[in-house]
């Protein structure tokens, strides 16, 4: 397991940078906790397994986050900003992974865990033959089945992942940003579990929000576990063994660079409304009018600093079978 000691995390020990940078993501605290709460220095995992209250992930999802289903599934129903952002980051997402998708057959047949109001299972059912979708929530999987519900070739299905998956074999399984609410022996269970479910030429795609270094969690009301990339890849091993490959997901981060702005500015500048569609609205189109010195080159100048904006990154990961 990576070292999650003071070497791992330098940005928790002082310095007048890794200050600023711990001071923002602090900052990063919504009012719902949905942000970075906490992080563990600890180098054993079962901290890590004690900190996901299954109950509560459970609950958010299923009508305790106040949006609508759509916008909780997409992490996008709590700072009032507009409904391009989700749009915006779903382009860039199926850009970031297009070879990815196209490397599926059009006659294939697709899983989507956790499929939350269907978004994915959508843009699935548009491009393959047969899509199976399954949410744990009631709430989710009745929103995916209202999205879907012209489409013959979709079955959405009510569930949990980690206990009753469909039968038969699948070209690919894709997994967005389910890890996050899973503790380790979950993930490389379901992972293994799901390794039965390829063939040799399917895949795995995940995507999920990450942390530079070692592990942050959100708790409270809103329970989650962001790992690094490094840790997910240590998941991988247990589970697999399969062939990794990872990449940056653009159309997120720029979603949650909006986000924390968002965050920053509820923080300083208290006198301002803090739910208002208006500021929301105003914050999005400064950041896409300064875009790339705002979603690029802003991040990369901090990153030399040691700084990470926006503090949750995110990455899509494919698995695949070693030969
Ligand atoms: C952040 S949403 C992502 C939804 C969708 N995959 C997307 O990318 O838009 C996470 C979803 O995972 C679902 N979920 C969490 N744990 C689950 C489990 N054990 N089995 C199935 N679904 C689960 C939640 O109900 C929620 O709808």
């Amino acid at each position: 397991m990576e070292d999650l000691s003071r070497e791992a995390l330098p940005w928790a020990h002082g310095a007048p940078r890794e200050e600023f940078g711990a001071f923002l993501s602090k900052t990063a605290n919504s009012a719902k906790g949905r942000r970075i709460v906490s992080r563990s220095r600890s180098t054993d995992h079962t901290a890590i397994e004690q900190q996901i209250d299954d109950d509560r992930v459970d609950r958010y999802f299923n009508g305790g986050a106040g949006g609508t289903p759509h916008s909780v599934s997409m992490m996008a129903h709590d700072h009032n900003l507009p409904a391009s952002v989700v749009r915006y980051r779903l382009r860039k997402e199926t850009r970031t992974i297009s070879d990815w998708l196209d490397a599926v057959c059009e006659s294939g047949r697709v899983l989507d865990v956790g499929c939350g109001a269907g978004a994915w299972t959508e843009i699935f059912a548009k491009r393959y033959k047969a899509v199976v979708g399954i949410d744990r929530s009631p709430l989710m999987a009745e929103a995916a089945r209202e999205r879907v519900r012209c489409r013959t070739n979709v079955e959405i299905l009510q569930g949990d992942g980690r206990e009753s998956l469909p039968d038969g074999s699948f070209d690919m399984i894709f997994l967005g940003g389910l890890c996050m609410y899973l503790k380790d022996a979950d993930v490389v269970a379901l992972l293994r579990s799901l390794k039965h479910r390829l063939t040799k030429a399917s895949s795995i795609i995940l995507r999920e929000s990450t942390v530079p270094q070692g592990v942050s969690f959100a708790q409270g009301e809103y329970q989650a576990v962001y790992r690094s990339v490094g840790l997910y890849h240590q998941l991988f091993k247990d589970a697999g063994p399969f062939r990794v490959e990872v990449r940056r997901n653009y159309g997120y981060n720029c979603m949650e660079t909006a986000e924390e702005l968002v965050d920053l500015r509820r923080r300083w500048l208290p006198f301002l409304p803090k739910r208002s569609p208006t500021l929301g609205f105003l914050t999005w189109w400064l950041l896409r009018g300064t875009s790339p010195i705002s979603f690029w080159a802003l991040p990369r100048l901090l990153s030399l600093l040691d700084i990470a904006w926006p503090r949750l990154q995110n990455h899509f990961f494919r698995l695949r079978l070693t030969e």
